[in-house]
């Protein structure tokens, strides 16, 4: 997976403090990558660079961003270019879901979420993608979730911005691909992770049997393999695959219905 032995190649991943991120940091430094690690919480994030560094003698690097900052995403890539890293690989994972229906939440929160769900893995792309292509290696991963195709929850901005990100994500994988730069969006269903307790919705998901969940470590493989095989979209787990083909075939009246009956995804 190297370049060669003397220049591993990095992956940068956003929202590695916790969660899917965390264990996609361990699948792409378990395959010789070295690691860029982002999010908020410094310390979250020493503790996986240590443990990197240890189980498998890869480069750990820590990055304390906030992606709701517009500013950020350049920030990023400024620090990336003074630490003469090239990043072959990038991981858009940073999220959360806000848990109020639309007018119920600020207009701060709205457009922090767009900017942290949205905006900035635009950006991200957009900054780095342009050297994977000059030197003919990419590989990024957009975490969007099975949401894209769920029925909606009352006023809730989470599906409308990962159904961006599938079809965003299908849009600079046609471009970029015959570069030798692949584009996944990764779509998970009930991942056992921080999002439903930052959510605040852990009580009622846990009521959900455990044949709809999977590990974040199980999702991060899978996640890590489809984007090496250069799928530019991938479901993890027979469940979820099984509900998104049914979802994608309801006609629209019906899925109105249904989210009209939804209380909690
Ligand atoms: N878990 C699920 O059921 C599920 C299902 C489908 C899709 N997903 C998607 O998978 C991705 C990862 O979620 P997860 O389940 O692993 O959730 P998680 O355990 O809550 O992790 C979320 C990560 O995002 C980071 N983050 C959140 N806001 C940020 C900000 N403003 N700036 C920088 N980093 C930020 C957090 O780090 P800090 O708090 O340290 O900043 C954390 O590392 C998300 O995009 C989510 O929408 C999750």
């Amino acid at each position: 997976m190297s370049n060669d032995a003397e220049h591993p190649r990095t992956v940068l991943i956003t929202g590695a403090s916790a969660g899917i991120g965390k264990a996609l940091a361990h699948v792409f430094a378990q395959n010789d990558f070295d690691v860029v690690l982002v999010a908020r919480r410094e310390e979250k994030l020493n503790e996986v660079a240590e443990a990197i560094k240890k189980q498998y003698g890869q480069m750990a690097y820590v990055l304390i961003e906030n992606l709701a900052d517009p500013a950020a995403p350049q920030r990023i890539f400024d620090w990336c270019q003074q630490q003469h890293l090239s990043i072959d690989a990038l991981v858009n994972n940073a999220g959360y879901a806000l848990h109020n229906e639309f007018l119920e939440a600020p207009w701060q929160a709205h457009m922090d979420f767009l900017q942290v769900l949205n905006i900035s893995v635009v950006q991200l792309c957009h900054l780095f993608a342009p050297a994977m292509k000059e030197r003919g290696y990419g590989r990024i991963i957009n975490l969007a979730s099975v949401a894209a195709w769920s029925p909606q929850l009352k006023g809730n901005l989470y599906g409308a911005a990962k159904s961006f990100i599938v079809d965003f994500s299908q849009a600079i994988d046609l471009e970029l691909h015959p570069h030798g730069v692949h584009c996944t969006a990764l779509c998970p269903g009930f991942t056992f992770s921080e999002f439903h307790d930052v959510m605040g919705t852990r009580g009622q998901v846990s009521k959900l049997p455990r044949f709809l969940w999977m590990t974040a470590e199980e999702v991060a493989q899978e996640g890590f393999d489809a984007v090496m095989e250069g799928k530019p979209v991938h479901v993890p787990g027979r469940v979820n695959q099984g509900l998104t083909q049914v979802m994608s075939m309801l006609p629209s009246s019906v899925k109105h219905y249904l989210s009209k009956q939804q209380k909690v995804m």
